[in-house]
Order: C-alpha cells, then structure tokens, then sequence
C-alpha cells in the first residue's frame, strides 16, 4: 500500500497514511484517523478536495469533461439507450435485458398512481404555488404513506421502494404544476411510457388521454418525447454533487428515503445548483436582446458586481460539460422541429459566443453547464419555466435513490457530522 506523510513543522511530529486506489480519478489518502493521531482537524470549505464516501455509481473526470454511470459513456446512453434503461442501469449496475426493460417498464407504469390523500396535500397549496415547494412536500408526504422500515438484505424490499419514487416523481411533479395553475390533475395512464405519461400529466386537458386537439394536430410530438427521455438521463445522476450530498447526509441520521430525497429536492432548487436552468432562462428574458449581451458579459467579469452568468461554470468541469455538449447537439437538431430559432435562443447563442473567447471565462475554466441549454430546450418542448428544476428532479431521482441505498449498505458509512474552525469568543 502506498503511504503519504504529513508532517507538523511547528513540532516535528509526523503522521503516515495510506493512499486508497480508485478504478478511476485522482487516489486518494485516508485520514479518517487524523484528528485521533494529531489533535488537528482538516479545513476544507466546500468540500473542494473531501471525498466522503466510496462510490461504484457515477465517474465524472472535470479536466477531460468525462462523465460515466457505472462505467458507460454518457454519449452512448443518451444516444443509443432510453432513460428507464438508464435508470435499471443505475439501481442494478448493469443494463437490462429486454425482458427486465419489459418487466421494469410494466412495474413502473403500475406504481405510478397517487394515494387519494395526497390530493388534500396538494389543495393545501396557493394559487402560483412554485412547484418545487408543492414537490418537496409532496415527497416527504408519501413518506407517511410508505411508513416501512426498509431492510438492506432485502433486495426486493429496497428495490420495491426505488422502484415507487422514480415511478411516482413525474406524477407529483405534474400534480405541482397543475395545482399552481388551480387546473384538475390528470392521472397517469398505464398505456403510457414514462416520458410520454409525464407530459400528458402536464398538458393534456381534463378527461382523457387528449393526444390529438381540437385542430385534429398530435398534442406531443414523438421527437418533443425523444428529447425529454434525453433530458431526463442526462440528468440521472452526478456522483457527489450537492444535493446528493444532501440526501446521502439525510440518510446518515436514519429519516426515511423519502425524507432524504426531500431534502434533495430543497438543496436542488438553489439558482447555484439545479434552480439554474429556471435561472439561466429567467436571465434571458431580463437580458431581453442580442444589442444588451455585451453590458450583461461586462457586468459578470466585474468583481464588485455580484451578477452571475447563469449556466456558467461548475465546481467539477474545468472543460465542457459533456451533458451540454450532448443537449446543444440535441438543440441543433431540434432547431426546425421544434420552432427552436427564437430571440432567447440569438442571445443564448451569443452570450455563448462573446464567452467562449472571452479571457475571464477561458482563464476561469467558465464552460457552459447542462443548465444553459436545457431550459432553451425544455422552453421549446412548451415547459414553463418554473418546472425546469422539477424535471431535473424528475430526471435526478433515480440518482439519489440510488445513492442512498449504496451509503446504506456501506458498512464504512458514518452520520455525517464534520468539524470546524472555531473564531469566535
Ligand atoms: N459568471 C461569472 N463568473 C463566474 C461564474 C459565472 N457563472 N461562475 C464562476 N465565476 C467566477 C467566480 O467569480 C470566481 O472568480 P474569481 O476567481 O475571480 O473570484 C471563479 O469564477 C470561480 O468561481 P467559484 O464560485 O469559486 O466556483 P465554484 O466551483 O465554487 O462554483 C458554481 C461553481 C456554483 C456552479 C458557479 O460557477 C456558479 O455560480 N455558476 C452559475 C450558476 C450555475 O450555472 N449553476 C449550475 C451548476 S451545474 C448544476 O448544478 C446542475
């Protein structure tokens, strides 16, 4: 085993360590005995160079804008695979076969109804009501009624549970949304695959499937289909990002599942993290034209100005995202399609442009993130903004699902529970 030694230059006392070996990324020294065989704690704000756990789900290589879920590229499965393969992929460690796809897909159609209760939950909500509000509770609601404890060393029980929240998330989500607009809700329909059953949640008019309107026109399009599944598994899961932190935190203490994921919902709709997307087209809007893109690029360069580039810069990639890179394809593609050559879409691209070749971003490492194109995207798809960030969480369920039942059944995990630098009286 190789070692590092650290060592106190104020009293010359040193401390050796083992260096742990990972499949993939940077080794890593384990000072889990630090403060024991020092006295001394580490300083790490953020989490910049910790690595709290050990992880088999999720490979993200930032220099070289890398990302892979149990060892696959994500370019292959966004193009090649769909997103409940993703999710199989995830939770099982392997992609299914076709009769697990069929067995999988039938038992999520299934799981998707919501119990009556839930609907008083919902009515509890106001009129305009952000959805992520109305999803956050909604979540830890049917923790209630879900009340079991879940066993580890049953693997049908855990999967059973995996298997109810990433079938029920697009129907609360959609229930949110409708319930801010005070419209009925519109229950999933098991003829339905996982996308299509989500968007005709959300848009299709009280009673009944309502594939076609009234002008005889298809209400969803296979492409608008096709490029949500995308959406959804780009966003399936990105190891130990923020708010999976969050949940994997949560599940340390021993709440519910539901709980944690909860909990991850709340950390995700921060504009830093997964609220950008909403962000990233509010900002759009606010920037209104291609002639104000040059002040707007100013005032983020500005170090006494605190306006962001929303959709810009992420703590792992020092390179292009590769999920923008696969949704800015996607964009290209859709272009025609999907009417997608809007005014937004000249400013994104612009902004896009002046950035790329801007010395303050290229030095920064600012690349475009997931989040500066899905919202053109999802805008096109006829999302409202305000359900961007819900379908992040649609997307990022099964990720924190699964990460919960990986911190479970790591007999290394502990609660989480850090130190600090204390400067005060
Ligand atoms: N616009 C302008 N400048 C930026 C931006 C941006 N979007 N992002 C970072 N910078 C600058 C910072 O001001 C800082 O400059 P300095 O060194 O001169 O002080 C430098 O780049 C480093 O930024 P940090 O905030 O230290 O980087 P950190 O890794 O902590 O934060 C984060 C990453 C939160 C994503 C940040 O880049 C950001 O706020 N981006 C905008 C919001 C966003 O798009 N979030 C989505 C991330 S992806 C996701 O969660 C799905």
């Amino acid at each position: 085993m190789n070692t590092m030694t650290f060592t106190n230059n104020m009293t010359g006392a040193s401390y050796e360590y083992n260096i742990l070996a990972p499949t993939r990324g940077p080794m890593v020294v384990d000072i889990r005995t630090f403060f024991a065989d020092s006295g001394m704690f580490t300083y790490d704000p953020g989490f910049t160079a910790t690595a709290a756990c050990e992880s088999t789900i999720t490979f993200i290589d930032g220099k070289k804008g890398e990302l892979r879920y149990r060892g696959l590229a994500i370019e292959d499965l966004a193009s090649k695979h769909s997103y409940l393969e993703v999710c199989y992929l995830l939770l099982n460690g392997s992609l299914p076969t076709k009769e697990e796809l069929t067995n999988f897909d039938l038992e999520i159609r299934h799981r998707a109804y919501l119990h009556r209760g839930l609907h008083k939950l919902f009515d509890a909500f106001p009129d305009n009501a952000h959805p992520m509000a109305t999803l956050s509770a909604g979540v830890t609601a049917l923790a209630s009624f879900y009340d079991e404890h879940i066993n580890l060393d049953n693997e049908d029980a855990y999967l059973e549970m995996a298997h109810r929240i990433v079938s029920k998330i697009p129907t609360v989500a959609a229930f949110a949304y409708r319930q801010s607009l005070g419209i009925p809700f519109i229950e999933p329909d098991i003829d339905l695959g996982f996308t299509e059953n989500f968007l005709t949640m959300m848009r299709a008019y009280p009673g009944g499937k309502m594939r076609i309107n009234a002008n005889g026109k298809e209400l969803i399009k296979e492409v608008e289909i096709r490029a949500l599944d995308t959406i959804f598994t780009l966003h399936a899961d990105h190891e130990q990002n923020a708010s999976t932190t969050v949940v994997r935190g949560v599940a340390s203490t021993g709440a519910h599942p539901y709980v944690a994921i909860s909990s991850g919902i709340a950390a995700l709709w921060g504009r830093a993290h997964g609220g950008a997307n909403e962000s990233v087209i509010a900002q759009l809007e606010y920037i209104g034209s291609v002639d104000n893109v040059e002040d707007f690029i100013k005032r983020a360069k500005d170090p006494e100005d605190d306006f962001r580039l929303m959709g810009f810069g992420h703590r792992v990639y020092k390179n292009f995202d590769p999920r923008a890179k696969i949704l800015k394809g996607l964009q290209d593609e859709l272009k025609s399609e999907l009417n997608l050559d809007t005014e937004l879409m000249k400013i994104a691209n612009k902004i896009e442009e002046i950035a790329l070749n801007d010395e303050y971003f290229i030095k920064r490492k600012l690349y475009p993130n997931i989040d500066f194109y899905s919202g053109v995207i999802l805008t096109a798809l006829k999302i409202p903004k305000e359900m961007f960030t819900p379908i992040f969480v649609i997307g990022r369920t099964i990720g924190w699902i699964t990460q919960w039942i990986e911190f479970k059944k790591d007999k290394a995990s502990k609660i989480a529970r850090p130190r600090q630098l204390y400067t005060g009286e």
